[in-house]
């Protein structure tokens, strides 16, 4: 089964969005690396900058999928429908942040995701997603 690796809102940016806090690769970037790390692993990759999407994707992994990578990016921070579905879900979820949420802003010190998933990654850029991968493929035996 495929590992899920789910993006939030304003990912598309990433690249020119505040390179100095999320650094300059792009999330094609991101996702080629992700790929080539993968090998027999097959990857659904997808961001979007609407909480529901992300809500029915995260439904959706727990059916079809082994594992998934989650940045819910804003929504981490004010989403009580995306606790429910992570609550619900079947699979383990990794979140990733590439900043260190806990070393900004008070308004990012609430976190709605940590609570229901199996472990974070924060604060290492894009090599966080790699270092997620590894551990999805290791959690799921693949
Ligand atoms: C982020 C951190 C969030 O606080 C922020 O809203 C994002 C990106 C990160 O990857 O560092 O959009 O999830």
């Amino acid at each position: 089964k495929p590992v899920y690796v789910l993006g939030g809102p304003n990912l598309n940016l990433l690249g020119s969005r505040e390179p100095e806090i999320y650094g300059r690769d792009t999330l094609a970037d991101i996702h080629a690396r992700l790929e080539a790390q993968a090998e027999g692993t097959a990857l659904i990759l997808r961001q979007t900058n609407h909480e529901g999407e992300l809500v029915d994707w995260i439904q959706e992994g727990s059916e079809k999928g082994s594992a998934i990578i989650l940045n819910a990016a804003a929504y981490t921070h004010t989403s009580i429908a995306l606790h429910d579905a992570l609550k619900a879900c079947k699979v383990p979820v990794i979140e990733v942040h590439l900043s260190n949420p806990a070393a900004r802003e008070a308004f990012r010190q609430v976190n709605y995701v940590s609570p229901a998933v199996k472990a974070t990654i924060a604060g290492l850029g894009a090599y966080g997603y790699e270092l997620a991968l590894k551990a999805a493929k290791t959690l799921t035996g693949q």
